[in-house]
């Protein structure tokens, strides 16, 4: 079942999600090399709890961190160590906050220094398809409009959509119903309804989609050991016009 959200429960997903658009934009003025992935963790932690939030990752199904760092061919869920960011890596920032019992959840993908045109290709296109699929987040459309747009301005591109994971709903729960899958065909799943709250999260690899997780239980990375980038947004489907975004 997918939980239509209150005005008032909306605001509060609102609240979580800022707070996580705020952490990203400090982690973004401290990337720099020679910086470690757990020192990234701690100030998210500091950040999130400065701004009246809980941190949602820490706990979450024992994921032992506030912050998943997902370096270079790491596609997701990144758990923070003392590896040093270097010049010409990516990092994926993937952030998530409670505030009065409603979670926030956004990711970004970085840059370390100087990068080759690739990887920047990489970023951009990740980051234009989670738009794409943000502008089919309307009344009347269907779920699958949003996943089939990211999934076209990917492939367009030459790279591969993750199969693996997928986005979400969000509310009370970090991870609701419906899941929302980064490829499809159009026009299928449930219709858009006002008052759903969606963590839309395009994953794409630069190589092949496969990816696996490593023995930590969480770090996923691709199998080819090819880049990898993320973008994520908590969005609002509004009554008329396009779709809220939250994490900003
Ligand atoms: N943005 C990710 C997700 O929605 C982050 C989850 S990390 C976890 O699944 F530790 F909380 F699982
Ligand atoms: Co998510």
């Amino acid at each position: 079942m997918i939980i239509l959200k209150t005005s008032d429960e909306i605001e509060l997903i609102a609240q979580a999600s800022r707070i996580v658009a705020e952490c990203q934009k400090v982690l973004a003025g401290l990337v720099k090399p020679g910086i470690s992935t757990l020192e990234l963790d701690h100030v998210t932690e500091e950040c999130i709890r400065d701004l009246g939030g809980i941190p949602a990752f820490k706990g979450y199904r024992n994921y032992p961190n506030s912050l998943c760092a997902s370096v270079n061919e790491q596609v997701v869920h990144g758990i923070p160590s003392s590896r040093v960011l270097m010049d010409g890596d990516i990092i994926g920032l993937d952030i998530g906050a409670i505030v009065g019992g409603f979670y926030g959840d956004g990711a970004i993908t970085i840059s370390i220094g100087e990068i080759d045109s690739k990887k920047e290709l990489l970023i951009s296109v990740t980051k234009e398809a989670l738009q794409k699929g943000v502008e089919k987040a309307v009344v009347g459309n269907r779920l699958s409009d949003i996943s089939h747009a990211i999934q076209a301005h990917i492939e367009v591109h030459g790279f591969s959509v993750v199969r693996d994971f997928v986005g979400h709903g969000i509310g009370r729960q970090l991870h609701e119903e419906p899941q929302v899958p980064n490829y499809g065909k159009p026009g299928q799943g449930p219709r858009l309804k006002a008052g759903m709250a969606l963590a839309i999260e395009p994953m794409v690899n630069m190589g092949k989609p496969g990816v696996k997780v490593l023995d930590d239980g969480w770090t996923a990375v691709t199998t080819d050991g090819s880049c990898s980038a993320h973008f994520e947004h908590t969005i609002t489907i509004e009554p008329h016009g396009p779709a809220r975004i939250l994490t900003v």
